[in-house]
Formats: structure tokens, C-alpha cells, sequence
């Protein structure tokens, strides 16, 4: 089954938007399959933006995600790499539709709340980033409920 990883940034941490977020993934239908609050140093911060390096606001980027803990998490499901995306909303929040994550709560392209992959390749490669420890492995009792 396809796996993204999410990670909600510090603003979403501090404004209380974690249980908010979790919950709008939960009730979608994908299953949680790793989570924690952890803060980043700036390596770590550049490895993960490492794509992004040579943007004008990578030093800005890099700030912001090392300004305060984020929320790591690994979502499972069928196709969730794309529906996550789509349940995140445009990067500019000027632009996310409302509904969407970034459109319902956030404002500037650099306060916008949450990251998450942009492709089953990057989803691989940042689960392997933020989780080296082997995550758990289960299966939700639901899933004949929500898949045909
Ligand atoms: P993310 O990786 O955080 O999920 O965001 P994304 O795919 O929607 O957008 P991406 O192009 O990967 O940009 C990563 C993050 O950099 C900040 N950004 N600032 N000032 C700017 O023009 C600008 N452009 C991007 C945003 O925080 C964006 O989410
Ligand atoms: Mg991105």
C-alpha cells in the first residue's frame, strides 16, 4: 500500500492544529503508520529541502522549519501521496481552495502549516529520512469498510 509522509510545521504545532490535521487524514480513511514531535537541526532541515537549495527562500525555509517542533508522520492508503496533497491544498495559501488544509488556516507561503510529499519517490525517500527506526507494523480493522 502507498505511503506519504506528512509532517505539520512548527507554525501548525504552536497554533494548535495537530489534532485538527490528524483527524482530517483519520476521517479520509488512511491509517497513521508512524508519528512524532521532534525538532530538526539545520542539516537535517537542508537534507530534507535539499531539492530546493539553490531557491531564493531556502534560508527562510530552513529557518522556519527549525523554529520549534514539528509533527512527523507516515500516512498509508491508495493513492495517498496524491489525495494528500490535494487534502494539504495549493503551496501558496492565496491560492489553496478553501477545505483544504492550507486554505482553511493559513495565510503566507512561508506560514503554511504542513508539507507533504510530492511523489511516491520522495515519499520513500523522506520516510527513510525521518524514520530510520523501523516503523509499526499494522493493519486497520477497517479497511473492508472503507476499500471494495
Ligand atoms: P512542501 O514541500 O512544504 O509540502 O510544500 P510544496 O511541495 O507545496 O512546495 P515546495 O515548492 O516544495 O516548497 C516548499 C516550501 O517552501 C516554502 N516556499 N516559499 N517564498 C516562496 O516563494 C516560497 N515558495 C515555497 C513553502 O513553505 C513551501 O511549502
Ligand atoms: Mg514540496
Amino acid at each position: 500500500m502507498e505511503q506519504t509522509f506528512i509532517m505539520i510545521k512548527p507554525d501548525g504545532v504552536q497554533r494548535g492544529l495537530v489534532g485538527e490535521i490528524i483527524g482530517r487524514f483519520e476521517k479520509k480513511g488512511f491509517n497513521l503508520k508512524g508519528l512524532k514531535l521532534i525538532s530538526v537541526d539545520r542539516s537535517f532541515a537542508e537534507k530534507h529541502y535539499a531539492d530546493l537549495s539553490a531557491k531564493p527562500f531556502f534560508n527562510g525555509l530552513v529557518e522556519y522549519i527549525i523554529s520549534g517542533p514539528v509533527v512527523a508522520m507516515i500516512w498509508e492508503g491508495k493513492n495517498v501521496v496524491t489525495t494528500g496533497r490535494k487534502i494539504i491544498g495549493a503551496t501558496n495559501p492565496a491560492e489553496s481552495a478553501p477545505g483544504t488544509i492550507r486554505g482553511d488556516f493559513a495565510i503566507d507561503i512561508g506560514r503554511n502549516v504542513i508539507h507533504g510529499s510530492d511523489s511516491v519517490e520522495s515519499a520513500r525517500k523522506e520516510i527513510a529520512l525521518w524514520f530510520p527506526e523501523c516503523p509499526v507494523n499494522w493493519q486497520s480493522s477497517l479497511h473492508p469498510w472503507i476499500y471494495e
